[in-house]
């Protein structure tokens, strides 16, 4: 059976462990807070709660996550059920349950109390959204937006996307079902309209901002207008910049896709995708998609990602801090040839990342001086930097776009994107930054010698 939520149900279940936070707190009208200012003289501020809605940090913790009402619990525990006891024939248990949608659970394909919880409060957290279904992986969840598409549409894509994402387009898509795809650098002016001019079939944008590996920011305002004039859905990958660092769906994207597998989870323990929209038409078709393909996420990795999304904001602000750092320092290495980083002046679209993110993340690119050989000789030299694919955890990873997360792409197409060999894709973690760099600097060492 496939479950349909209604708005309002969603927000009620959302915000029913806020109701009474909110309840507490605005009891309390105002709080005096004692800072120091850098001079070590006390000065007193005062906030006001009466009217403030709970903040992102706040919903990362409360969302869809009230005190379990049978035992008070207060997590949300893993409910392993299969199946669901029905109190009558075809009427499911649940209906009042927190996450039982207001419809309950029969089969846990369509709805799990677990991963329903964690869908209600990523729903929250992303800006914009209504809706949110959870897949298998940011692959799965991928697959679940191409399949809004039907034989013989066009989907465009930005030209340096995930390796994974442009293998299912080309193995998958194209010749399974027959759905073309081409790539652009949805910088260039007037690339896009060009691009939806020469397929006049395209129902489909799929972008990233910041793109892997080469960080470009792109702009939503402008997508959007463009594909408002078509009529084209568009869907952007907001796996790098996370929940709290860029919201696409404010700018009137139709649809966001993380991997949780990166930073919502945080830990390298959860391979999950989610799908977000405030469309109820879309979020049908995704709903109909997760029970009717089965790329369901699990009970057991919904409770995970759920506890990792916790501690999402603190993580996100300590990744943010060493990257500046260690974008900074790298962009001062004589053997370093450039620096990819949206918070640095010198990046391309530095402007627009201060205009539309509110976090210029965890992830820097960057071209060693030298030849493939002398990024070898860096990287197996890194001590506390793992090489290894993936990102977004709270350790820092770091690995050749190349040869590792993008060498299914097609080497001219790579080229064309500037992913050159020498390019070198790191992912921060939240290590005690001197330590990291102090890794980059013995490694560095052994280069070009
Ligand atoms: C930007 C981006 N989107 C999607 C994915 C796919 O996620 P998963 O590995 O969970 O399938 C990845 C994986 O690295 C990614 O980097």
């Amino acid at each position: 059976m496939e479950t349909i939520t209604h708005p309002t149900i969603i927000f009620a279940a959302a915000t029913a462990s806020m109701t009474m936070f909110m309840l507490h707190q605005r009891q309390k009208v105002k709080i005096i807070v004692e800072t120091k200012k850098k001079d070590n003289v006390k000065r007193q501020k005062k906030i006001s709660l009466s009217n403030t809605m709970p903040s992102f940090s706040t919903h990362a913790i409360h969302a869809g996550q009230p005190p379990d009402s049978s035992t008070g619990g207060v997590c949300v525990p893993i409910n392993l059920s299969t199946t669901f006891s029905q109190n009558n024939i075809g009427v499911p248990t649940g209906a009042n349950h927190p996450a039982g949608y207001n419809k309950g659970f029969d089969y846990a394909r369509g709805t799990n109390p677990t991963r329903n919880a964690f869908e209600i409060c990523i729903a929250q957290l992303e800006k914009g959204a209504k809706y949110c279904a959870a897949y298998g992986s940011g692959m799965a969840a991928l697959t679940t937006v191409v399949h809004l598409c039907k034989h013989g549409d066009h989907i465009i894509c930005c030209d340096d996307s995930y390796g994974g994402t442009q293998r299912l387009l080309r193995t998958i898509a194209g010749p399974i079902y027959n759905i073309s795809s081409s790539y652009i650098d949805f910088n260039e002016p007037g690339a896009l309209e060009k691009e939806l001019k020469q397929y006049p079939n395209t129902t489909l944008i799929m972008f990233e901002t910041p793109s892997n590996p080469t960080l470009k920011i792109i702009d939503f305002e402008k997508v959007v207008k463009v594909a408002k004039k078509y009529n084209v859905l568009t869907s952007c990958d907001n796996t790098f910049a996370s929940l709290n660092g860029s919201q696409p769906l404010t700018f009137g994207v139709d649809i966001v896709v993380h991997a949780i597998t990166k930073y919502i989870n945080g830990h390298s323990d959860v391979v999950g995708g989610v799908v977000l929209t405030s469309n109820i038409e879309l979020y049908k078709k995704f709903k109909h998609l997760q029970n009717s393909m089965g790329a369901c996420l699990s009970p057991f990795d919904s409770y995970m990602a759920m506890r990792g999304v916790k501690t999402l904001s603190i993580r996100m602000e300590r990744c943010e801090q060493n990257a500046m750092e260690i974008a900074t320092y790298l962009e001062n290495h004589t053997k370093v040839e450039k620096v990819l980083y949206p918070g640095l002046r010198s990046h391309p679209q530095h402007e627009l990342a201060c205009r539309q993110m509110s976090s210029f993340g965890g992830m820097i690119s960057f071209f060693v001086k030298g030849d493939l050989n002398d990024c070898r000789t860096l990287l197996s030299n890194l001590k506390l930097f793992t090489l290894a694919e993936s990102l977004g955890a709270v350790e820092s990873l770091i690995e050749s776009p190349a040869l590792m997360t993008h060498h299914s792409v097609p080497l001219e197409r790579l080229k064309e994107a500037g992913v050159e060999p020498n390019l070198v894709r790191v992912s921060v973690g939240i290590e005690n930054v001197k330590d990291l760099i102090n890794d980059f600097e013995q490694a560095f060492s052994f280069v070009g010698r």
